[in-house]
């Protein structure tokens, strides 16, 4: 009895042997089980949007591949200069910044960036920023069945632009 609970508590766990000595943790979440083709990660570590560009630049740095997901710089329908300089500072708690969106828009992003996504093993995240609902629906619409493009993120709310609380500060219309 002992030992068939141990066996089905291995099976039903998420460790694995990997046949080489050793035992690997299954660390993979699906951040979309209800949608038909689902958005697995290898594992939950992800980029925060802004924080690692669109991924290209890092590339050359380490592995990314070993992330679990890059979520990329906020992206909007027409490319932006962003704020001017000096747009980031170095505070006793951290640093501040206020970039501005500052993008190379979402045509510019599908023709030369996403195809370079499309061969990496790890999905990536587009983190989309716009105005009105219509540009929202316009940015998913222009991403959606684009291969190298896993998932959208909606930026709903960035102080550092005019008017970019008004998604997540005010009664918004419904989104269907
Ligand atoms: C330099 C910089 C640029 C950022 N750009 C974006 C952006 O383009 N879109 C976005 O939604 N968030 C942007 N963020 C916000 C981050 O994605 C994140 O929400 C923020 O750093 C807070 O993360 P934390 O709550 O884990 O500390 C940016 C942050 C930094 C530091």
């Amino acid at each position: 009895m002992v030992e068939r609970t141990a066996v089905r508590s291995y099976r039903e766990s998420r460790i694995r042997y990997n046949g080489f000595g050793d035992f690997a943790m299954d660390l993979s979440v699906d951040l979309a089980p209800k949608n038909k083709r689902g958005l697995r990660l290898a594992n939950p570590v992800m980029t925060a949007s802004g924080t690692f560009g669109n991924g290209l630049e890092m590339a050359s740095l380490f592995d990314i591949q070993r992330l679990g997901a890059i979520v990329s710089k906020g992206t909007t329908l027409h490319p932006r200069r962003g704020n001017q300089q000096r747009r980031i500072v170095e505070t006793a708690a951290g640093m501040l910044n206020s970039i501005g969106l500052q993008n190379i828009g979402v045509e510019a992003l599908i023709r030369d960036v996403v195809p370079i996504w499309a061969t990496w093993r790890m999905p990536v995240i587009v983190n989309v920023a716009g105005h009105s609902v219509e540009d929202y629906a316009r940015l998913a619409e222009r991403l959606d069945e684009t291969p190298g493009v896993s998932g959208l993120e909606m930026n709903i709310s960035c102080p550092n632009v005019e008017n970019g609380l008004e998604f997540g500060a005010i009664r918004t219309p419904r989104l269907q």
